[in-house]
């Protein structure tokens, strides 16, 4: 497995598999791999001859207040987890090679990155986009994978493929969870011990919107009480949104129907963890 830091050699070594005519399936992640990655990458091997992941704390995805300077990192852990999975290539660029002095060119969109996570996190999708294009310019992957916990990333990350006419093709993987119903996270390791049992409240209050669904109930409005009502008993949480939204535009939906997201951010602590569910 090679481990890149420079744009160039990536770019190198994919045309060199391109010109074999290997296919190339991409896991981009931020690090601190967990089990969730480790379920895109193996989607990748198996779809895929050649597999590359990159490794970046993204800074254009942070806000100013948030945790860019804390968020985990753990290179060599990453790298024995990828070759435990049969990764090929890492892509582990510094932030000065991503965003070389004076960069200003940025994706954006109209759609898709107002209601959920864009209403406290408002340039935070701009940052995604940005990165994931870039990022997908230098793999140039015919396969990337992106898991459904974000799953108003993987509907952004759709959207600009499609808008974009990029000639990728996006995979959206399952939520993999601790066995207690905890969705894995890289940011799960900021949690204490008392915190860590709180954060349960996010897959149980999903669980009690999901019944109200099973025995009837389409209208959102109530779905959403329901899940608040259930987040409310838990004293260490504080709730950041809870919402039913379209999956496909990311709007909201009064009732209902077709492919839905029900979609939660909760504050547990200083923690803030999201977690969802599409029908
Ligand atoms: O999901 C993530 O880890 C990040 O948002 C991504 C897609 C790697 C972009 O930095």
């Amino acid at each position: 497995m090679k481990i890149c830091d420079k744009i160039e050699d990536v770019r190198k070594q994919v045309k060199e598999w391109k010109k074999e005519g290997l296919t190339i399936g991409f896991v981009p992640t931020m690090g601190y791999l967990h089990e969730g990655h480790r379920s895109l990458m193996e989607a990748a091997r198996k779809e895929n001859d050649k597999v590359v992941v990159s490794i970046f704390v993204n800074p254009m995805q942070f806000g100013p207040t948030e945790d860019l300077d804390s968020y985990p990192r753990d290179l060599d852990k990453d790298a024995v987890l990828c070759e435990g999975v049969g990764v090929d290539l890492i892509f582990h660029p510094e932030p000065q090679e991503m965003y070389p002095e004076g960069f200003c060119s940025y994706v954006d969109m109209n759609g898709l990155t107002t209601e959920l996570c864009g209403k406290t996190r408002p340039t935070h999708f701009r940052g995604v986009q940005t990165v994931v294009l870039k990022l997908f310019h230098i793999v140039t992957p015919d396969n990337a994978y992106f898991g459904q916990k974000d799953a108003q990333q993987l509907a952004v990350i759709r959207r600009m493929v499609k808008d974009l006419s990029l000639d990728v093709t996006i995979h959206g993987c399952p939520i993999v969870r601790e066995e207690d119903g905890l969705a894995k996270s890289s940011r799960n390791t900021y949690l204490n011990e008392k915190e860590r049992k709180a954060a349960l409240i996010l897959s149980q209050s999903l669980a009690v919107g999901k019944e109200l669904i099973a025995s009837g109930e389409t209208d959102a409005s109530r779905i959403k009480q329901a899940i608040a009502d259930k987040i409310a008993t838990e004293p260490l949480a504080r709730i950041d949104y809870v919402d039913v939204v379209d999956f496909d535009t990311i709007t909201p939906v009064d009732t209902i129907s077709g492919s839905t997201l029900v979609a939660i951010a909760v504050y547990i602590g200083k923690t803030r963890l999201i977690d969802n569910f599409i029908l």
